[in-house]
């Protein structure tokens, strides 16, 4: 299999799929609704609509809902992003090679902006109900999507690493990283995962599984992307890189250093890939792609 080639296939028919459901810029709101697409049409690397769409096809789903449902993560997951570049937040003036949303159209049409994604979001993942022959699975998909992106998930770790901000790193300890990025991370990679199984048929106790593989998936992540902040550059990164030190975060890597911080990337990856081989099925890029992301650059 050429991995380049097919990822290049995929992020293609994503970008079609979330193009399909971006808002017209017209009206009186305008002015946000172009932050909007200029926020979600930005690059990135659509990792979590992949993610869906490659665990639906590893249960052979059938289910119209798939495309409303990675659409909806992708807005959810750019509406965090929006917001984690503010000022009043990481205070990040560039994001996927470009200028972030508020230091083109403002502070406040940036917040209104992510509100808007994530309403949109909502919106857009109701309207699976007009094409699904399995309703009840749209409504466990909904109550995922907002739960792991919500205070019992992405939104509650992004609350945690604002509030470690302000503290000596004496007290911060293993328990809280792992609670940061359980949560702004990986949660929104486990709905991902369990979205993508439960629109395909997964069983309850596949999903659970999925669920599993999406904590190592996101912490592995979320320790890479920290790496990345040290080791990598702008140009390759396309953010701004010392961002963590520079608002005094706590990181695997500043609580672990960059040895232990590669490893555990590593050892959560191969979790991950193991877990996987767990459950029925195959799909030959999923593995590739969870092996791709040990040694990510960017
Ligand atoms: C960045 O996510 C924020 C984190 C959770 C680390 P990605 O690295 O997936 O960002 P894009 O979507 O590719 O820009
Ligand atoms: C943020 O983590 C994760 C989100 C929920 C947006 P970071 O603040 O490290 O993400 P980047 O490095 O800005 O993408
Ligand atoms: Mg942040
Ligand atoms: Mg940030
Ligand atoms: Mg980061």
């Amino acid at each position: 299999m050429d991995f380049k080639a097919e990822l290049d296939k995929r992020v293609e028919e994503i970008e079609g799929i979330i193009r399909y459901f971006l808002p017209e810029e017209k009206g009186y709101q305008k002015t946000v609704l172009e932050a909007v697409n200029y926020s979600v049409l930005g690059g990135g690397k659509r990792l979590r609509p992949m993610l869906m769409s490659e665990t639906y096809k590893l249960f052979n789903g059938q289910d119209g809902a798939i495309n409303y449902f990675m659409a909806a993560i992708e807005l959810v997951h750019t509406y965090s992003l929006v917001h984690d570049d503010l000022e009043c937040m990481d205070n990040d003036e560039f994001r996927r090679g470009r200028k972030t949303t508020h230091a083109v159209y403002g502070e406040g049409m940036a917040v209104l902006a992510g509100d808007a994604l994530l309403n949109c979001a909502v919106e857009i993942a109701a309207s699976a109900f007009d094409e699904t022959s399995n309703p009840n699975a749209v409504v466990k998909s909904m109550r995922i999507l907002f739960n792991k992106s919500g205070i019992y998930g992405m939104l509650g770790g992004q609350v945690a690493d604002v509030v470690c901000e302000s503290k000596d790193s004496e007290v911060m300890d293993k328990d809280m990283i792992m609670f940061i990025h359980e949560n702004k991370t990986a949660a929104l990679l486990q709905a991902s995962l369990m979205i993508g199984g439960l629109l395909g048929g997964a069983t309850e106790v596949a999903v659970r599984t999925l669920e599993r593989i999406g904590y190592n998936i996101g912490i592995a992540f979320q320790i890479q992307d920290d790496i990345l902040d040290v080791t990598s550059t702008f140009e390759e990164l396309g953010k701004p890189i010392g961002s963590d030190e520079r608002n005094n975060k706590m990181t695997f890597v500043s609580l672990y250093g960059l040895e232990e911080a590669k490893k555990e990337v590593e050892r959560l990856s191969i979790d991950a890939i193991n877990l996987l081989h767990t459950l029925p099925g195959d799909n030959e890029f999923l593995e590739e792609l969870l092996r791709s992301l040990i040694n990510r650059r960017k």
